[in-house]
C-alpha cells in the first residue's frame, strides 16, 4: 500500500507525463491564465484563502459605483492594483510560456490578469482579456496616459481636459476589449490544445474560452493546486501543483519527448 505522499507524487508525475504528451502532440496550443499564474510573483489571487475579495469590496470595481464615488473607488483600486503591480517580476510559469512562444510551440496567451507579467516575461502574442494596469483612460475625452506612480498622488486622477481618469482594465459591468475578445475566441476555435493555469473559471465571458476549445474537440490541460470549475467539466488532465513548479516540470517533460 503506497503512503499518501507517494500516491500523490505518482499522481502528479502521471499528470505531467500525460500533459507533456498532449502539449508535444498539439499543432495549435494556446494558454489561458488567471490570477494563480502570478501568485508566485507575489500578487494575491482574487478568491480562495487570502484572496483580494476577502479584504476589499468587489463593488468598488463596478462601473456604476466608480462613476458615483470615484474617490472611494480609486482608493481601493490604488491599494489593490497599483501598490504591488509596479514592483513584481514574472515567475517561471510566465517565462516558460514566453519560451514556448519563441520556439513556435505556443500560439497565444489569453490572460484574465491585468498585471502585464506575460509581456514582461517576453510573450508577444498576449490577449489581455480584462485589459491592463499600464494606462489610465479619460472618461470624457478618451485620452490614454501611462499609469505613472506620481499620477496617483492625488485621487481621483484627472485628465488635462478635466475629465475623470479610469484604470485601463475592465470593470465589472464593462465590455471586454473588442480586439482581445476577437483574438481569444478565434484562437480558441482553432486550438487543438489549451493550457489552463491558475483560474477558478468563475468569471465570464473569459471562462468560456477553455470551454470553447473543448467544444471544438480540443484537449485541456489544467494547472492548479486546487480543483476549479474547469476541472470536472473541461479538463482532460489536472496537474495539482503551483504554476511555476508545474511549468518547469512540464517544460522538462516536453523537452524529453
Ligand atoms: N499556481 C497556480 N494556481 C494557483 C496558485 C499557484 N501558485 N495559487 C492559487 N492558484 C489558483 C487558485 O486555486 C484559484 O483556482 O488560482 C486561482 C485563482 O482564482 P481567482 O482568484 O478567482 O482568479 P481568476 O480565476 O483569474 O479570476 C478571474 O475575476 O475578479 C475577477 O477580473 C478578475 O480576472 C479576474 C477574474
Amino acid at each position: 500500500m503506497r503512503d499518501a505522499d507517494t500516491s500523490a507524487g505518482t499522481a502528479v508525475d502521471d499528470a505531467i507525463a500525460r500533459a507533456a504528451e498532449l502539449v508535444a502532440g498539439s499543432s495549435y496550443l494556446i494558454a489561458f491564465t488567471g490570477a494563480g499564474v502570478s501568485a508566485e510573483s507575489g500578487i494575491p489571487t482574487f478568491r480562495g484563502q487570502g484572496g483580494i475579495w476577502g479584504s476589499y469590496d468587489e463593488s468598488h470595481l463596478e462601473l456604476g459605483f466608480f462613476r458615483r464615488e470615484p474617490a472611494i473607488a480609486w482608493k481601493t483600486i490604488k491599494q489593490i492594483f497599483y501598490t504591488f503591480t509596479l514592483s513584481v517580476e514574472p515567475n517561471d510559469a510566465h517565462r516558460v510560456l514566453a519560451r514556448w512562444e519563441a520556439a513556435g510551440r505556443l500560439r497565444l496567451v489569453v490572460t484574465q490578469n491585468i498585471d502585464g507579467l506575460h509581456r514582461r516575461a517576453g510573450s508577444r502574442n498576449v490577449a489581455e482579456f480584462h485589459g491592463s494596469c499600464d494606462e489610465l483612460v479619460c472618461m470624457r475625452c478618451g485620452g490614454r496616459v501611462p499609469a505613472a506612480a506620481g499620477l496617483l498622488d492625488s485621487l481621483p486622477p484627472r485628465c488635462e481636459c478635466g475629465g475623470l481618469l479610469k484604470p485601463g482594465f475592465v470593470f465589472f459591468g464593462e465590455g471586454i476589449p473588442a480586439d482581445a475578445y476577437e483574438t481569444a475566441f478565434s484562437a480558441a476555435a482553432m486550438a487543438d490544445a489549451c493550457l489552463v493555469i491558475g483560474s477558478t473559471g468563475t468569471v465570464y465571458p473569459a471562462a468560456s474560452i477553455p470551454r470553447a476549445v473543448k467544444r471544438a474537440g480540443g484537449r485541456v490541460v489544467e494547472i492548479n493546486p486546487e480543483p476549479s470549475e474547469f476541472t470536472d467539466e473541461v479538463s482532460d488532465v489536472l496537474i495539482r501543483l503551483p504554476a511555476a513548479e508545474a511549468m518547469r516540470r512540464l517544460e522538462a517533460a516536453v523537452d524529453a519527448i
